[in-house]
């Protein structure tokens, strides 16, 4: 297996996508959030970076609306971007559209991928399993506006280190050592960080310790042929159903 990441969207080789399996990450707190709605049986969510176009699809395809700017819940939205929003009860055979900051241009950014997968720390050991096969993943951390984001970068090095790659960028070399490091208190290492921070002074706190928890959840969103996320079990039952 060759394994790539890069810290940004704008860092990703776009002519090495159509031949790898992407996976997408953004800890704090997209791939947190859809991988907890679609645990809590979610029936699929379209992730888009526009909230004009967002709430446009949503109407069109009769759906919820989820998403934030600046970490808050957009005005006529069912949910927000907290992962603890997504229950069961609300969540459960919802079809949902999601617009956020940066995770949901990152996922945008990686459609033209083999496969694209959503990762966090609350699902990392099962994405890395649903990888082993693949010979070339490209890891896209989602960052915060367009930089780099530690917590993303963290997680791609807990992936790197399960995926155990026989070629591995530079990036995926120093996460992985970084995240060797640090796994034992992922909320010492991030503590002092931009988006930590930020999310803390505006209430999250709660967040923050659900999205700093690894393999919680068995849940590993993979993106569709239509563009939306669903659950990669119920896919594959489906798959099999339909062949
Ligand atoms: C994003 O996509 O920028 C983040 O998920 C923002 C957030 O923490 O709500």
């Amino acid at each position: 297996m060759k394994l790539d990441v890069y810290a940004t969207i704008a860092d990703v080789k776009k002519e090495d996508l159509p031949s790898a399996d992407a996976v997408v990450i953004d800890v704090l707190r997209m791939t947190s959030t859809v991988t907890n709605a679609l645990e809590n049986g979610a029936e699929k969510i379209k992730l888009i970076g526009k909230e004009d176009e967002a709430r446009r699809f949503s109407k069109q395809e009769n759906a919820l609306l989820g998403g934030e700017r600046g970490g808050v819940k957009l005005s006529g939205f069912a949910f927000g971007n907290s992962p603890l929003e997504y229950t069961r009860e609300k969540a459960e055979n919802q079809k949902i559209v999601m617009t956020t900051t940066n995770g949901a241009r990152a996922a945008e950014a990686a459609m033209d991928a083999k496969s694209v997968r959503l990762c966090s720390f609350i699902n990392v050991s099962n994405v890395a399993s649903h990888l082993k096969n693949s010979p070339h993943v490209i890891i896209l951390c989602a960052g915060t506006h367009d930089a780099f984001s530690l917590d993303d970068c963290l997680c791609a090095g807990a992936l790197a280190e399960s995926l155990n790659a026989e070629q591995e960028n530079d990036l995926a070399i120093a996460m992985r050592l970084l995240y060797a490091a640090h796994e034992n208190d992922l909320q010492a290492a991030l503590k002092s960080t931009k988006h930590y921070k930020y999310l803390e002074s505006i209430g999250f706190t709660d967040d923050l310790n659900f999205c700093l928890r690894k393999d919680t959840h068995a849940c590993v969103p993979i993106m569709d042929q239509d563009g939306w996320f669903e659950n990669e079990k119920n896919k594959r039952l489906h798959d099999s159903c339909i062949s």
